[in-house]
């Protein structure tokens, strides 16, 4: 069995006056200079008090976006220095490059307890490769009496210079507690999850979902699916899904899948009937059929009542739950309705629910149920990597024998 370091590994009493490099995940929604979700914020705090308590020198890291190794100002972190400010209740100072002059004089100005917020990494190309040179640079702002502190969940799957190649250079290291609880909540999912197990997936494709779909198959009573997703199974059983899109060279897997499952003895949970559309922008036609009646020229975009009753069903009699993308096109009322159904059902369980990826949690959000759910996960493609049973490299760092 392996450890994942935490912070009290770490011994907060001695970080007292050292600097600690934090790595957040602080990729957040922006618009016009505003952060528009801050969960990932809100969740990083309970570390960043316990550092603070302990007077820590905390240098905060993080990417935002994808601006591919240059300097973009559409990417800055400036306005996420200024929210997290207005949460912790306390100043955030801001250094315009994550590393040289600016990083450097920013670590050297900090007090006790102070912290400061680092230009986005990803204005560096060596942070995606985990360039060494990079990751020495960014090791050594808090040089080798510091300490590295993980709590970016949402990034854990990514081998970067400030995800990995920072840790390797520094003795002391460890899991921050937003880390922990991530880790802790999805591998119950995984270690004896509580019978009967449901899982309900949705989005548009199989793709992105195949190998977390295959690890929990063993581990599943119950399969439920909407979105795009669905119709590529519908279509993988034969309906003919008119001007729905659906994954054409999925199709066989969707019937090794289903086979795989029925062989288990597993209940899945397909929708039987189906909200469609002529067009998505802009709607003529809005009718509910089933799915084996569905009108020449017309598109399934959300999953229909029959459908949304048998998946809350299901839901009411889970003990766990793992609930990741949206039934329908959520973003576009009215095609919202099978994905508020679904979110309502999940905030009414008695299970232990985890919802994971930013989509799932606005539609939680908007259903008003996130606060009744077990664990949300701030990362998306993290949760589902973790969920396939893969290492995640900002994890593995951090685990000893
Ligand atoms: C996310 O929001 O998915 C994480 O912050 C990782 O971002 P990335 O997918 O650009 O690596
Ligand atoms: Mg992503």
């Amino acid at each position: 069995m392996t450890h994942l370091l935490t912070l009290e590994d770490l011994d907060l009493g001695a970080l007292a006056g050292r600097r600690v490099f934090v790595r957040v995940d602080y990729n957040v929604p922006m618009k016009d200079g505003q952060v528009m979700d801050a969960t990932r914020l809100d969740e990083s705090l309970p570390t960043l008090r316990a550092l603070i308590a302990a007077k820590a020198r905390i240098l905060l890291a993080s990417h935002c976006g994808r601006p591919k190794g240059e300097p973009n100002p559409k990417y800055t972190l400036r306005p996420v220095a200024a929210k997290l400010a207005e949460l912790l209740g306390s100043p955030v100072a801001f250094a315009e490059d994550c590393v040289g002059e600016p990083a450097e004089r920013a670590a050297a100005a900090l007090a006790d307890g102070g912290v400061c917020l680092l230009e986005n990494l990803r204005y560096h190309a060596g942070e995606e490769k985990n360039d060494p040179a990079l990751a020495a640079r960014l090791a050594a702002l808090v040089g080798p009496d510091g300490a590295y502190v993980d709590d970016a969940f949402g990034s854990a799957h990514r081998a970067h210079a400030s995800v990995v190649g920072v840790p390797e250079r520094l003795a002391r290291k460890a899991a921050g507690r937003l880390m922990v609880k991530e880790v802790g909540a999805l591998r119950r999912l995984l270690v004896a999850p509580e019978k009967p197990f449901a899982a309900l997936l949705g989005g548009a494709k199989i793709e992105d979902k195949i190998d977390t779909l295959e690890n929990l198959l063993p581990r599943l009573d119950c399969l439920m699916v909407g979105g795009g997703m669905a119709n590529t199974f519908l279509a993988a059983q034969g309906f003919d899904l008119k001007a729905s899109l659906f994954e054409a060279e999925r199709l066989d897997l969707a019937r090794t899948l289903l086979a795989r499952a029925a062989a288990q003895g597993m209940e899945v949970l397909l929708p039987s009937d189906v909200v469609v559309t002529d067009d998505l922008a802009a709607p003529t036609r809005i009718e509910t059929v089933g799915v084996d009646a569905i009108p020449e020229g017309m598109k399934a975009v959300d999953v229909g009542p029959v459908t949304s009753r048998a998946f809350a069903e299901a839901i009411a009699r889970a003990r766990t739950l793992f609930w990741n993308g949206p039934l329908g096109v959520f973003e576009r009322p009215p095609f919202d309705t099978g994905t508020r159904a679904a979110a309502a059902a999940v905030g009414a369980s008695a299970a232990f629910s985890v919802a994971g990826g930013g989509e799932t949690i606005a539609a939680a959000r908007q259903a008003g149920v996130l606060g009744r759910l077990g664990h949300v996960s701030t990362g998306g493609g993290a949760s589902l990597e973790f969920l396939a049973g893969k290492v995640l490299p900002g994890v593995a760092v951090l685990e000893v024998a």
